[in-house]
């Protein structure tokens, strides 16, 4: 495994000097870009990496495409549906491009890592101008400038990874909660997932550049620091290490991470969690499937017994310890008697969350070559099924709430009507009270009244 020591420091360049002073000749304002993050919280990540360098090069940013002058979708391939969502979405941006041809359109991230979809790009999408995959991100202003300068498109698929581009500083417009990356890739190669594919390989940041940014975050006034990585518990330097670093910072702000791997929960995890006061009592830990077969074909390297172990150790010293997960249903050749395990499954371990997808043949992956041969209908009907046997235990369970005070990050208006404030409490539940909206920003504590399936109902505990 390959480690790197990177900083967060600024990637002002000569391509970026190049680029702002061309800008200024091509364009009578500061031309605004539309930067559109799809996916996961490490992609949203990179969005924020781009964001961040095309603000150095003169840019500035817009929430309405039509504004915009320069069009960067960063796309998700985890699934067929979220990709078929970024070709309508590119299709979309024709009308706008043959009414003003100045506009340029850029496809960066997971989809185009892949050689099909770039090419599919190339022969049938010709409003789209430059297209990179998940490295190359600091080569962006030498891209536009190429356009610009020589209008033609640009295709930039280099497959080795770009430490320039990890190295980028991230604009960040939320200033409550923050989220850092602490490792880039994933090993694990489970058989549905294209991730490892468009990634690479793990590569671990540093401790201490990672501590600088979190510290500079909480000066700043965040709240709320997420650390990320496709699998952080097989962080390189010590997850548990870098936890106790981080919790070292003074200020009053929680710390979470996303996401961690089954076969590397340790008891040592639990014990730093429930131990250092700033990591929120909560653990996301994906299981997949609560079939022991079906796990072994998706390569998980863990069995349901290894993920109960690690959830009632976490119970017999804390016993409102809180675990939510992702289950992919319909995996090639899972059999209704298997699906039903999940379900099982979910009773047992009394998730306060659950993210479930229907799965999706993901083309170079192991389980591609296995015949998909479930549905998609029936595909559907599981997920329901499994959606409202979640509601069902997720009420019960939620209600061990009731009459205890959480404490919750207020961050945004509620759904349960006018006055209610909506944030998270450290157990990562939505949790919904009525207060002022000047209390958005800041830890409340809220005494819970009632629970409903997906969130918790309270009163601020004065
Ligand atoms: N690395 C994390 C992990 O292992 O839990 C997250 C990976 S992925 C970004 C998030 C979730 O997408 C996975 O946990 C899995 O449930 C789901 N997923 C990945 N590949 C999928 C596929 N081919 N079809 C359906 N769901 C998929
Ligand atoms: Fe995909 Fe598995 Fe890696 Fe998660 S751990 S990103 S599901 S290969
Ligand atoms: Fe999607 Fe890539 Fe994340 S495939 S889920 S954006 S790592």
């Amino acid at each position: 495994m390959k480690n790197i020591s990177i900083s967060s420091g600024s990637a002002l360049n000569p391509d970026v000097v190049r680029l702002a002073e061309l800008i200024k000749k091509e364009y009578d304002n500061k031309p605004l870009c539309y930067v559109h993050s799809y996916g996961c919280a490490q992609n949203v990540s990179d969005g924020q990496k781009i964001m961040g360098i095309l603000s150095e090069c003169g840019y500035g940013f817009t929430d309405d495409v039509r504004e915009a002058k320069l069009i960067v979708l960063n796309t998700c391939s985890v699934r067929e549906n979220a990709e078929d969502r970024v070709f309508g979405n590119i299709g979309e941006l024709k009308r706008l491009k043959e009414n003003d041809p100045k506009t340029l359109i850029v496809v960066c991230g997971c989809m185009t890592q892949q050689k099909h979809i770039a090419d599919r790009i190339r022969e049938s999408y010709h409003q789209v101008d430059i297209v990179f995959g998940t490295y190359g991100a600091s080569k962006l202003p030498q891209m536009i400038e190429q356009v610009l300068t020589s209008k033609k498109r640009v295709f930039s698929l280099e497959d080795t990874s770009d430490i320039m581009s990890e190295e980028l500083k991230q604009l960040r417009q939320d200033t409550v909660k923050a989220s850092i990356p602490i490792m880039y890739g994933c090993n694990n190669f489970c058989s549905y997932c294209i991730v490892p594919y468009v990634r690479g390989r793990e590569r671990s940041r540093e401790i201490e550049p990672i501590y600088e940014e979190a510290k500079a975050l909480v000066e700043q006034g965040c709240k709320e620091i997420t650390l990320l990585g496709q699998n952080v518990n097989s962080y390189s330097f010590g997850f548990v290490k870098l936890l106790e670093r981080i919790n070292s910072i003074d200020g009053d702000f929680r710390i979470r991470f996303v996401s961690s791997h089954p076969k590397d929960a340790s008891y040592e995890l639990i014990d730093a969690i429930l131990l250092l006061p700033k990591v929120a009592k909560h653990l996301h830990l994906p299981v997949q499937s609560g079939c022991d077969e079906i796990l072994s074909a998706m390569n998980r390297r863990y069995k349901t017994s290894d993920y109960l172990d690690i959830v009632n150790y976490a119970r017999s010293k804390n016993a409102d310890f809180s675990f939510s997960t992702d289950i992919i249903v319909g995996f090639p050749g899972e059999t209704y008697e298997q699906f039903c395990k999940t379900k099982d499954f979910l009773r047992q371990v009394k998730f306060d969350n659950v993210f479930s997808y229907v799965y999706s043949k993901r083309s170079g992956t192991k389980a591609a070559e296995l015949e998909d041969n479930i549905s998609e209908k029936q595909k559907g009907l599981w997920l329901r099924e499994l959606i409202l046997e979640q509601r069902e235990v997720a009420t019960s369970w939620l209600s061990r709430y009731v009459g205890k005070t959480l404490r919750v990050l207020a961050d945004a208006d509620g759904r349960t009507g006018e006055g209610y404030l909506a944030g998270k409490s450290d157990e990562n539940i939505i949790v919904e009270f009525r207060g002022d909206s000047n209390l958005k920003g800041q830890f409340v504590p809220v005494k819970i009244t009632k629970a409903m399936n997906w969130a918790l109902l309270g009163e601020i505990d004065k």
